[in-house]
């Protein structure tokens, strides 16, 4: 069985193994250890629970805004991939970003597919200017991204106190957020 939960400072050599396999490939950033100790309060894991507790699969909600995060460091261990062990763990950082009110959550990705099949849409990678002055400029790839930029809106329309059943059926459209905006590198 895959349980999923907040990772602790004892993950960290399997949760560097799963990342940084990755990053070999450039499919992920690679992370130090020092990184994944500053960090490990945004990462949750998924544990193996038949497997002897093993970690299988990893991701990270990080806070950009009071009201936007991303979702980062999101991985399966290569064997387990495509059973809903990636699926689990982004609704978990999501559950997390709505309990935090964020708006909105973004992703940099190479697997937009995946995200869409979460809810995110793609957007103009101009729209989420916080990313690249916060990380962008420390990434070989920074001149050259060719990662595909993913939001999804969070935020829901309070309930009116006049609810009746019929609009529980038909939810309100989620509101639109606007992300602060800042000026891009160029
Ligand atoms: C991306 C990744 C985390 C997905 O995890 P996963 O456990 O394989 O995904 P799930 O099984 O939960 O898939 C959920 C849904 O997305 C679909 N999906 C999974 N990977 C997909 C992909 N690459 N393209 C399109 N759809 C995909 C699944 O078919 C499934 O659809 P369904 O709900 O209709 O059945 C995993 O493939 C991975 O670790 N990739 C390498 C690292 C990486 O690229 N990370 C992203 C960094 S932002």
């Amino acid at each position: 069985m895959i349980e999923i939960k907040q990772a602790t400072l004892t993950d960290i050599p399997a949760l560097l193994g799963l990342i940084n396999s990755y990053a070999k490939g450039g499919i992920m950033l690679p992370r130090t250890e020092f990184e994944m100790a500053e960090n490990i309060r945004d990462f949750m894991v998924a544990i193996d629970t038949e497997a002897g507790g093993r970690l299988v699969g990893c991701g990270a909600l990080h806070f950009y805004t009071s009201s936007a995060g991303e979702i980062r460091s999101l991985a399966v261990e290569p064997g387990l991939k495509t059973r809903g062990i990636g699926k689990m763990l982004v609704q978990a950082l999501e559950q997390e970003a709505v309990m935090h009110e964020l708006e909105s959550l973004f992703a940099f990705t190479y697997v937009d597919g995946f995200f869409r099949k979460m809810g995110f849409e793609e957007v103009d990678r101009g729209e989420l200017p916080l990313k690249a002055w916060k990380d962008c400029l420390r990434c070989p790839k920074f001149q050259a991204c060719d990662e595909i930029a993913m939001l999804k809106r969070l935020k829901i329309r309070a309930i009116s106190p006049t609810f009746e059943p019929s609009e529980q059926r038909n939810p309100p459209a989620p509101e639109l957020v606007h992300l602060p905006q800042l000026p891009l590198i160029r």
